[in-house]
């Protein structure tokens, strides 16, 4: 199969985008930018094609997908039982990274929820996307548009090393402008509770809702026989080919302990800040962004540990990030690549 690479002119958007839409209308997959990360789009309606983006993603079927939606007016078309504080969410944040957990109807299939009576269901700030799933006509399921386990894309072209040839289209609209994922709140219990954080911060949502609880899973490493909430929280996840570590503690002394790592034979890759990086005088060194704009660490985090595996290191030291705001996002994600390996040079 070969995969064809849309991009959205003035001249000819029209044309462009009833193609893209016809894909997703004929069953087939195309991979659609958000404001988060790309993702691998399908008819949410239609097992079939819901059945190719686990086939293609080398995805577990017990892993649910998210539907978008181009505005809230869908919301109860798919949903029931909606409180109406999930209104006010959409209201404050809505086109924007949260997805939010809901009473499903049943002409949600099997296949998008993974047998769950709860679906996800999110409304992507991406006015290509919006466009194709309103000529559509349908929610389009789509996870990240990632071979399973592997870190995230966040631009077209990291889409293509990982799908070219296996699915119908990819709208290229350059890179993600948040670069973490959204934001899964659950709005099915009160409190709603955070199952994943992402590109829409808790201080953010308790603004709205102050009640606002984290679930257990997010903070900590699950002890055997816990379930997370969101079944695909408990996969391993965004890993990068090379042994990951985060290095904790006084900024100095994490600056020597990383040096003193890439004095050992082989590559060694480095995440640093702008902050830094005049400190690191070996190994690969990739700056992820500025301390003080936390967008720039998240945008660039995906297409480094990506990076790396282009680079074949041996092994990968970051530094630690702090963890209000969309920083909590970022740290989840590094824990999670890091397989949770943390060391303290404190
Ligand atoms: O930003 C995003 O959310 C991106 C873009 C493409 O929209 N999508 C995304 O999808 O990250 P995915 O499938 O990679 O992650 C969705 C997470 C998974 O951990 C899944 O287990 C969880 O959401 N999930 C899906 N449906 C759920 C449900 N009904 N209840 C709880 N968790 C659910
Ligand atoms: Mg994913």
């Amino acid at each position: 199969m070969h995969t064809k690479v849309y991009r959205v002119t003035e001249e000819e958007k029209n044309r462009v985008l009833n193609e893209a839409a016809q894909i997703i209308r004929r069953g087939g997959l195309l991979a659609i930018p958000t404001e988060t990360v790309y993702g691998l789009g399908a008819n949410a309606l239609d097992k079939e094609a819901v059945r190719k983006i686990f086939e293609a993603k080398g995805r577990p079927q017990d892993n649910p997908l998210l539907i978008h939606i181009p505005d809230a007016s869908w919301l109860e078309i798919y949903c029931e039982k909606i409180p109406p504080l999930a209104y006010r969410l959409a209201e404050a944040f809505w086109p924007g990274p949260l997805t939010m957990i809901l009473k499903c109807k049943s002409c949600i299939p099997y296949e998008t929820t993974g047998g769950l009576e709860t679906v996800g269901v999110r409304c992507p700030d991406n006015a290509v996307t919006a466009e194709i799933i309103r000529l559509a006509g349908v929610p389009v399921a789509a996870p990240s548009a990632n071979r399973s386990g592997h870190p995230s894309c966040t631009s077209a072209e990291t889409v293509l090393d990982d799908f070219a040839g296996r699915i119908e289209g990819v709208v290229d609209d350059g890179p993600c402008r948040v670069g973490v994922e959204s934001t899964i709140l659950d709005m099915t219990e009160y409190p709603p509770k955070l199952l994943r954080p992402g590109g829409l911060s808790l201080e953010d949502i308790r603004r709205i809702i102050p009640e606002t609880e984290m679930d257990a899973g997010i903070c900590r490493q699950l002890r055997e026989g816990e379930q997370p909430k969101a079944p695909g929280m408990k996969y391993r996840h965004y890993a990068p080919k090379a042994d990951l570590q985060i290095v904790e503690g006084p900024m100095e002394q994490v600056i020597s302990y990383i040096n003193e790592q890439c004095a050992a034979p082989g590559k060694t890759g480095v995440i640093c800040t702008e902050e830094t990086r005049e400190h690191y005088h070996a190994g690969d060194v990739k700056c992820i962004g500025s301390r003080r704009d936390e967008l720039s660490i998240a945008s660039h985090l995906f297409a480094i540990l990506r990076e790396f595996d282009e680079d074949q290191v041996d092994r990968i030291y970051s530094e630690s990030f702090d963890t209000p705001g969309i920083g909590q996002a970022v740290m989840n994600r590094l824990l999670k690549a890091a397989g949770h390996r943390k060391i303290d040079v404190s």
